[in-house]
């Protein structure tokens, strides 16, 4: 699980870029102003949140710690901060709406060829009270991870003689996993889209036993064009963001077909290997753009510096991954929190050090870009 988490696609090129571009920034401190109790909080879709970072959705998270979904997501209402929910979460919209209720959900949608699915899924987030729905457009076919490849990773794991000395290794994990909830791909799992064949319907598919491969045939649609998001936009009452935009093209384009702003992606490197890192794009796509489009940039983001200068760079808010993962994997629900905690610290840390009294006061000049 931990190399599935942490491993990304090919020759991990892209998972390398990303950090290196965050790693080769300067900044420019302005000293000699009042910086006391920074102000963190931003202006996204015109509410506060308490500081610029977003949870980003991922799959499986009841894999990686039995508290999964739920533990995320009240974290990060307790923060005051968006979660958003993956469709291959291992937990429903509705389980995320009632472990933490007044938080601010998000739910990503892998939109698929079958309809019926789409509605209901899009009906189900509608009615959790969910407010945005971002869709991901860089999977038409999944990524390809030599680490999984070689670890044999099946979601659910198989039970080889391997993965029986794996678990052994880590008794707790595995004991969690027999002791609590089965696992399985909560948002999908019963849905009546799901099951049967059919002109519309899944063939093979049905009931609660929905296994990885299936939904992976399901979820990575390689016919998923501009019609498809007209479709979402004209079924989607609220607010839209597309993700894994890396050009300015496609910026333009998505925004001009309805979305409500972009997020700037590549999948934290799992899926197209040698894509440049988002921060490296993010100006371009700022530019073309323009100052009110809402532009959020993921993939790399370990640290509270990372989100400042993917500010300075044009974007309204980060989104994080793995990072809230590997707090999940070490702590589970204290694990997110402290993760958060760092970060928050970071941040609240480099803004007074670069003379900044709040988020919203940095700037293009306060970074260099060698
Ligand atoms: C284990 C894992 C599972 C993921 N699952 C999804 C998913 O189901 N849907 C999606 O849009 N993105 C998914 N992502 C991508 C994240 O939403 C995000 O773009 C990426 O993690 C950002 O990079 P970072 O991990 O360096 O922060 C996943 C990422 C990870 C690490």
């Amino acid at each position: 699980m931990f190399d599935y988490v942490d491993g990304a696609a090919d020759a991990e090129l892209t998972l390398r870029r990303n950090r290196a571009a965050f790693a080769a920034v300067e900044f420019v401190p302005e000293y000699l102003s009042p910086v006391d109790h920074p102000d963190l909080s931003t202006r996204l879709f015109g509410r506060e949140i308490a500081m610029p970072l977003i949870f980003a959705p991922t799959g499986y998270t009841r894999m990686m710690h039995h508290e999964g979904e739920a533990a995320v997501a009240r974290v990060a209402a307790r923060h005051g901060l968006p979660y958003t929910l993956s469709t291959v979460g291992t937990s429903t919209v509705e389980d995320v709406a009632a472990a933490a209720p007044g938080g601010e959900h998000w739910f990503q949608l892998y939109l698929t060829r079958n309809e019926r699915l789409n509605t209901e899924l899009l009906d189900r987030a509608l009615a959790a009270g969910f407010t945005t729905v971002v869709l991901t457009v860089d999977t038409p076919v999944a990524g390809r991870h030599p680490k999984d490849m070689r670890n044999g990773l099946t979601i659910p794991p198989s039970l080889t003689l391997r993965t029986l000395f794996g678990m052994a290794r880590y008794p707790s994990w595995a004991l969690n996993k027999l002791t609590t909830a089965p696992i399985t791909f909560a948002s999908l799992s019963g849905m009546s889209g799901m099951s049967g064949g059919g002109a519309s319907g899944v063939s093979g598919m049905s009931g609660d036993t929905i296994d990885a491969v299936r939904v992976a045939d399901v979820v990575f649609e390689p016919t998923l064009s501009y019609q498809h998001l007209a479709w979402l936009r004209a079924h989607w009452p609220h607010r839209l963001l597309v993700k894994g935009i890396l050009g300015p093209r496609d910026a333009r384009r998505v925004v001009e077909a309805g979305a409500d702003g972009v997020i700037v992606s590549n999948h934290g490197g799992r899926q197209l290997d040698r894509t440049p890192a988002t921060l490296t794009v993010l100006p371009e796509i700022r530019e073309e753009l323009g100052p009110d489009a809402t532009v959020i940039l993921d993939s790399g983001v370990t640290h509270g510096q990372d989100i400042l200068a993917a500010r300075a760079l044009g974007a309204d808010a980060v989104m994080i991954g793995r990072a809230y993962l590997y707090g999940l994997m070490a702590g589970g629900e204290r694990g997110v929190e402290r993760a958060v905690t760092i970060l928050r610290e970071e941040y609240a840390r480099s803004l007074q050090l670069l003379g900044l009294k709040a988020s919203a006061a940095i700037a293009r000049h306060h970074l260099r870009m060698p």
